[in-house]
């Protein structure tokens, strides 16, 4: 696992993205996968106004994202799909075609992970995965617990999960009590891997990343055992290390 410890959330995003761009650059058919949440807000700003300062071809990129509330429709405005055309598919300028999310609003979601899980491997897998990390230490929406060789499902979110979330919500009782994430078996065969994490409120969640114990409680402690991983984050993410 590689750490870089930067100075604040500019210099987390600007090396994030820059990583991106080397992926983009070295091949131009690669398969992002992407995340949601503030952490990569920045990422992806500074990704697509360097991919537009330097004229990088994005037509034959593919986004795949890691996970979606139950119940949401696409244009539901706390919906991931809503978060990534506002953040990331509109203003770089990608056609629907080449982005993907699980839909939230599928009538059957268990069969909608399957299709999911199944589209991530017709799409030949993940070359660069983007993720961000919950303070309770979950990936994407596997929360502490979760098996390690899950792959794409439907999950029951925490208390904590829907109280840290509820921020971006009206009511707290508006927050999903499930969600479509990609497991975390899926996630492990991405090619490459950046962890992001900003703030005291990760340095618990990132602690037990970095050197706790390796078990299913702490849900990013697997990254440890993927060969191609960074963890971009700040000195105060940082600060028990
Ligand atoms: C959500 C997402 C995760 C994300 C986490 C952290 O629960 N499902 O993918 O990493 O929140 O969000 P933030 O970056 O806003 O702290």
């Amino acid at each position: 696992m590689n750490i870089i410890q930067v100075n604040d959330t500019e210099e987390m995003s600007s090396i994030a993205a820059e990583k991106m761009i080397d992926c983009l650059k070295e091949k131009p058919h690669a398969v992002f996968g992407l995340a949601t949440g503030s952490t990569p807000e920045g990422t992806y700003r500074t990704f697509i106004e360097q991919v537009h300062e330097r004229k990088l071809d994005i037509t034959k990129l593919t986004t795949i994202n890691l996970d979606e509330y139950v119940g949401l429709a696409p244009s539901h405005p706390m919906s991931y799909h809503a978060y990534m055309k506002q953040h990331f598919f509109t203003p770089l300028g990608l056609e629907p075609s080449q982005t993907n999310l699980p839909r939230g609003d599928a009538p059957d979601p268990e069969e909608e992970a399957q299709r999911y899980e199944a589209l991530i491997q017709q799409v030949g897998g993940i070359d660069f995965q983007l993720l961000g990390i919950g303070e309770n230490g979950h990936i994407a929406f596997n929360e502490p617990g979760t098996p390690f060789q899950s792959r794409t499902q439907v999950v029951r979110l925490t208390a904590n999960t829907r109280e840290v979330n509820s921020r971006f919500f009206d009511k707290k009782e508006d927050v999903p009590t499930h969600a479509l994430t990609m497991g975390l078996a899926t996630i492990m065969e991405a090619r490459s891997i950046v962890l992001l994490a900003n703030g005291e409120r990760k340095r618990e969640a990132i602690t037990r990343c970095i050197e706790g114990e390796i078990n299913e409680e702490a849900p990013a402690s697997i990254l440890r055992n993927h060969a191609h991983v960074t963890v971009i984050a700040d000195k105060e993410a940082l600060r028990d290390i």
